[in-house]
């Protein structure tokens, strides 16, 4: 391996994390059990909702959720086509339709308008995407949603932490499900967390996390626990386990430490890059806080004589990882297939997606090394001007 090579992404790790899975190991108990607990009571009071419901990803997350809902064959959930097709394809484990919406050119997040045009009777649920971590506008989704009668289930895998007007994401939708993948703003590897304040919600989805076993189901090998159980529904094996939880709980004691090294971050890369000819940044909106997940950049191709593939790979050569958010689902094949999709009705998407880039942002960058990643950008789009 390349020691000078600065890769997009590294999880935060440190003695903390590497002690508390030395002792989970030692403890005998592997899967879900009082670790897991602990993590999701942590994550709880930091964000200040309800309840927190820990399983194995955010797909799984947000399957349980629309599971939950009671989604049906033949309904319908609008999705951005500017996420990771996760968001989508859990609509498609119940026969119902993703309805795959354009984006906000300025944030790359769901166009009001275009949910607005996208509601019909079998209109079910909404699910916005928080691009890169920047709140959407979600009073106005909120309205929408009201008027319409459909639920909020909101997309924040790259949302940890973030605030919209004062509020912390986590808070302000019914549901909001979060991703700790390996490349998320907090990492256990895999994972996700549901967070509610609805009980019924809560109840639901913990039973079916776990084979659809009446409560406390990862008790039954405890002390305190019973042999007998019963399974109320067929449920899923979506369950967190405490070696999970052995990365969360320490890594969640820093998430405001590691939020503010990635502000600090951004802060760097948009004083250096703001008034540069060859790019644009995207547009921060002042009444919210973004967790800066992404720092995504586009590039005005139109100025110079290579392509966006072309700038990533000579990035790698001169050792700086560089990552694109995302191809647009409508893009991808099953989807423009199945669904009979085409560019022209994604206007935004489609003229943005070619142009993305993302620079690495995250907290183990020193100050030198974003340093770096400014020099060597601005060298080759300087190399490479038309
Ligand atoms: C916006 C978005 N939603 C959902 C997911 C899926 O998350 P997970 O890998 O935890 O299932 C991702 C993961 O990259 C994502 O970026």
């Amino acid at each position: 391996m390349n020691k000078d090579f600065l890769f997009f992404h590294k999880p935060f790790i440190s003695e903390e994390e590497v002690n508390e899975i030395v002792d989970t190991v030692r403890s005998g108990w592997l899967s879900m059990g009082p670790k897991t607990i602990r993590f999701e009571e942590a994550f709880n009071s930091y964000i200040g909702c309800k309840k927190s419901i820990a399983v194995s990803s955010w797909t799984a997350a947000g399957h349980l959720t629309l599971e939950a809902y009671g989604i049906r064959p033949g309904d319908e959930v609008i999705v951005p086509t500017m996420t990771f097709p996760a968001t989508a394809e859990i609509v498609c484990y119940f026969a119902a339709k993703p309805v795959i919406v354009d984006v906000d050119e300025d944030t790359l997040n769901i166009s009001l308008k275009e949910i607005e045009r996208a509601i019909t009777p079998k209109t079910k649920a909404i699910i916005p995407v928080h691009y890169g971590g920047q709140p959407c506008d979600m009073d106005e989704i909120h309205d929408i949603a009201n008027k319409h009668n459909i639920k909020v289930i909101e997309d924040a895998a790259h949302s940890l932490p973030a605030t919209y007007k004062g509020k912390k994401v986590g808070t302000i939708s019914d549901v909001t499900c979060f991703s700790f993948y390996a490349t998320k703003t907090l990492s256990t590897g895999e994972g996700g967390m549901i967070c509610t304040n609805d009980e019924e919600i809560a109840e639901r989805c913990s039973i079916m996390r776990l084979h659809g076993i009446n409560r406390d189901a990862w008790k039954r090998y405890t002390e305190s626990g019973s042999w007998y159980y019963e399974v109320v529904a067929p449920g899923y094996k979506y369950n967190f386990t405490d070696l999970q939880a052995s990365l969360g709980l320490p890594q969640l004691k820093k998430v405001d430490l590691m939020w503010q090294s990635r502000r600090d971050i951004a802060a760097r890369y948009t004083q250096a890059l703001k008034d540069n000819e060859f790019l644009t940044l995207h547009t921060v909106k002042g009444d919210r806080e973004s967790s800066w997940h992404l720092f995504p950049i586009r590039l005005k191709l139109e100025r110079l004589k290579i392509n966006r593939a072309q700038l990533i790979d000579e990035m790698r050569k001169l050792n700086i990882g560089a990552g694109v958010h995302f191809m647009p689902v409508h893009q991808h094949v099953y989807y423009t297939q199945t669904y009979k999709l085409d560019d022209k009705d994604y206007p935004v998407a489609s003229s943005v997606f070619p142009k993305l880039v993302s620079l690495p942002i995250y907290p183990g960058m020193k100050e030198e090394h974003v340093d770096r990643v400014i020099n060597v950008l601005v060298d080759l789009l300087t190399k490479y001007k038309k």
